[in-house]
């Protein structure tokens, strides 16, 4: 993806249309308010952030950015809500399982876990499965969303380390 894209995206994130915010919330309501789903404010992930914060923000840029360049924003809202649904702190993780391989594996766990309680389409598989590149070498986006997404988690979390206190 050229360089231009990516700094779209970020003029994208910092320019939001609020009277889209309803229209967001009620694209991901039954993902946001589902029983797993909650469990993620249990675990912190960047910062003070838990990692339903980190979900949400990321499903409300991705469906800003996506609703401004055309793209299905409702699916790539739907992804980001679930695409870190790996539902353990990652931070005691590596001590606790030996998985020295949080950053490569997570998003295979997220997708598993996704998958068993909600019916997912190809864009939102894809946005879940790689939105880790270019961590995850060969786990490319094949979609659009699936490329906003690995902008957006990554500026999501700068942000919200940033505001650690
Ligand atoms: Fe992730
Ligand atoms: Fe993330």
């Amino acid at each position: 993806m050229s360089f231009g894209f990516q700094q779209r995206i970020e003029a994208e994130m910092e320019n939001v249309n609020s009277a889209w915010d309803e229209a967001f919330y009620e694209s991901i309501r039954d993902i946001a308010e589902h029983p797993v789903v909650l469990r993620m404010k249990l675990y912190p992930h960047h910062g003070n952030s838990s990692c339903y914060d980190h979900c949400l923000n990321v499903a409300y840029y991705n469906y800003q950015v996506c609703r401004k360049f055309n793209l299905d924003a409702v699916s790539a809202a739907r992804g980001g809500m679930l695409h870190d649904l790996f539902l353990y702190d990652w931070h005691t993780h590596t001590a606790k399982t030996g998985d020295h391989f949080h950053g490569l594996t997570h998003p295979k766990a997220a997708l598993k876990n996704a998958a068993k309680f909600f019916k997912l389409n190809r864009i939102e598989k894809d946005v879940i499965k790689n939105h880790m590149w270019p961590v995850t070498v060969l786990s490319i986006p094949r979609t659009k969303e699936g490329w906003v997404t690995t902008f957006v988690d990554k500026y999501c979390g700068a942000f919200e380390t940033s505001r650690r206190r």
